[in-house]
């Protein structure tokens, strides 16, 4: 069985006295499980964040990024940048980027492959709107996203991607999809792999499920048959809740 990877997003939250305090008390959680465990944390905390998690199996992730190598881009992030300070994930595409910040299917290929030639991780968000569910568009919308997301790579470069599959309308709303509801959607997002890169290559791939991810319907979701792990927001900010969430199982 493929081990979960359950992802942290901090969003624009925490301190880095606070996000030190939250990894101390995590690690000794954390340390139990032979899943991977990843907290995003905001480009400021980064450096805290990563001494912190020194010596534990916390890793680290950043949670948006540039696809552009340098150059005149005030304000922005490189993959280099992420890189070498060992930052090891970056989230890429997430809905707050898209709806707030103007991201597009393109820029998030861009991105991605600017992160894998940099040797980051990115976690790929895709989900749709309330109104796109409500017109029977989610597996249009969701399978266009992967498409673009990922044209142009190599098998062995999708492979090192994780997608989260994050129903905008479930994120900070406190709905979750039925645990049936992302599952399928999850399997559809798999299909599109398999279209695009082959059966072995779409079941390899790490596929999330987003929104609203809390204790309570954590161990529902990750017992349905292509729910790899979980990406998660509101919970992952509070260390008792996303410490219930990683001992799933108990
Ligand atoms: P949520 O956020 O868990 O607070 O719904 C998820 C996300 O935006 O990644």
């Amino acid at each position: 069985m493929k081990k979960k990877v359950i992802a942290g997003n901090w969003k624009m939250n925490m301190l880095p006295n606070e996000a030190m305090k939250f990894i101390d008390e995590l690690a000794p959680i954390a340390k139990n499980t032979e899943d991977e465990i990843i907290l995003c944390v905001p480009y400021t905390d980064l450096f805290y964040s990563l001494l912190a998690a020194q010596k534990t199996n916390i890793k680290i992730g950043a949670q948006n990024v540039h696809y552009e190598e340098k150059g005149a881009y005030t304000g922005e992030v490189s993959c280099q940048m992420l890189k070498c300070i060992n930052v090891e994930y970056v989230i890429i595409g997430h809905s707050e980027r898209r709806l707030m910040f103007n991201e597009t299917d393109e820029t998030v290929n861009k991105k991605i492959k600017a992160a894998l030639k940099t040797g980051l991780k990115p976690i790929v968000c895709v989900g749709e709107t309330l109104e796109q569910k409500e017109n029977g568009k989610t597996k249009e919308i969701i399978t266009t996203q992967t498409k673009i997301a990922l044209e142009g790579l190599t098998n062995s470069q999708v492979e090192n991607i994780i997608i989260a599959y994050e129903p905008i309308w479930a994120i900070g709303t406190g709905k979750t999809a039925t645990a049936e509801d992302a599952n399928n959607s999850i399997i559809e997002i798999r299909q599109e792999i398999a279209k695009m890169y082959g059966q072995e290559t779409a079941t390899r791939v790490i596929i999330q499920y987003g929104g609203s991810v809390k204790p309570k319907n954590v161990k529902e979701l990750f017992s349905m048959s292509d729910i790899d792990g979980a990406l998660v927001g509101g919970a992952s900010l509070n260390v008792e809740d996303f410490a219930q969430i990683i001992n799933y199982e108990n």
